[in-house]
């Protein structure tokens, strides 16, 4: 395989229900991601862009396929390998921050380091150097009500990369945020790939930050089309 590449999901088949409410979604999906790419993924709703990156990020199995990550076949390891995959190999950015509450920004920062076992005061130290990284340094010690929702999305992409992940999985990731927001967290993302070489899969219905991608593909009948 060839080494830049950090993700790659062949022939990735899914659907839901049986009978009447069967719903063929993924239907022979392929992707490579290559080390510091920047992938789009767009299509209307409903095409199966949320389905991909579930599969992509070991949260649901395909029917059929196999999904390689870091050159792990990550559907045929087992649950306790594939968990701690999921938390150091993959990061994860949703349109919800999905940020605990009760906790400090910079703890939420810090949790998937202190899950794999780093101690508290080594995972607080990282999640200080990446806060600094998303020019939220000042905000450590504030908690997610605190914060715009902006900077809670500029927190969940820090947290989503505090492993440094061999990809961020990032599902609408400006979509619940305004104009200007959404730029911020945009060039973010682009400036992180960028200076870290970190790979990012975004889905999204934004037209602008899908064409800004190094490569746009698009989720039609079940497949990618460039
Ligand atoms: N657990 C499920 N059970 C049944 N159907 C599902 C399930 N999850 C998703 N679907 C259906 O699969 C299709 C694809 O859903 P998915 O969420 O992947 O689309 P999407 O491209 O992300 O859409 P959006 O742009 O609205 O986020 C939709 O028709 C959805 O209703
Ligand atoms: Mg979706």
């Amino acid at each position: 395989m060839n080494d830049n590449i950090v993700l790659s999901a062949v022939d990735i088949w899914k659907s839901y229900g049986k009978g009447a409410t069967f719903l063929s979604i993924l239907r022979g999906a392929n992707i490579n991601i290559s080390k510091g790419e920047v992938v789009s993924i767009s299509g209307p709703s409903g095409s199966g862009k949320s389905t991909f990156l579930h599969v992509c990020g070991v949260l649901d199995p395909p029917d059929r396929g196999t999904v390689s990550v870091g050159g792990t076949d990550v559907w045929s390891v087992n649950e306790s390998r594939r968990a701690k995959l999921r938390n150091a190999d993959l990061g994860f950015v949703f349109q919800f921050h999905h940020l605990l509450d009760e906790f400090t920004l910079l703890e939420n920062v810090a949790m998937p380091s202190m899950l794999a076992g780093n101690s508290r005061r080594d995972a607080l130290e990282s999640a200080s150097e990446i806060l600094e990284e998303v020019g939220l340094s000042s905000r450590g010690r504030h908690f997610p009500s605190e914060a715009s929702g902006g900077e809670r999305q500029r927190i969940a992409v820090a947290r989503a990369l505090i492993l440094s992940p061999s990809v961020v999985l990032a599902d609408e990731p400006t979509g619940n945020l305004d104009s200007s927001n959404s730029r911020i967290v945009e060039d973010l993302m682009f400036e992180l790939a960028e200076r870290r070489n970190q790979a990012f899969i975004i889905a999204t219905h934004c037209i602008e930050l899908a064409r800004r991608a190094h490569r746009c593909l698009e989720l039609e009948d079940g497949i990618f089309r460039s």
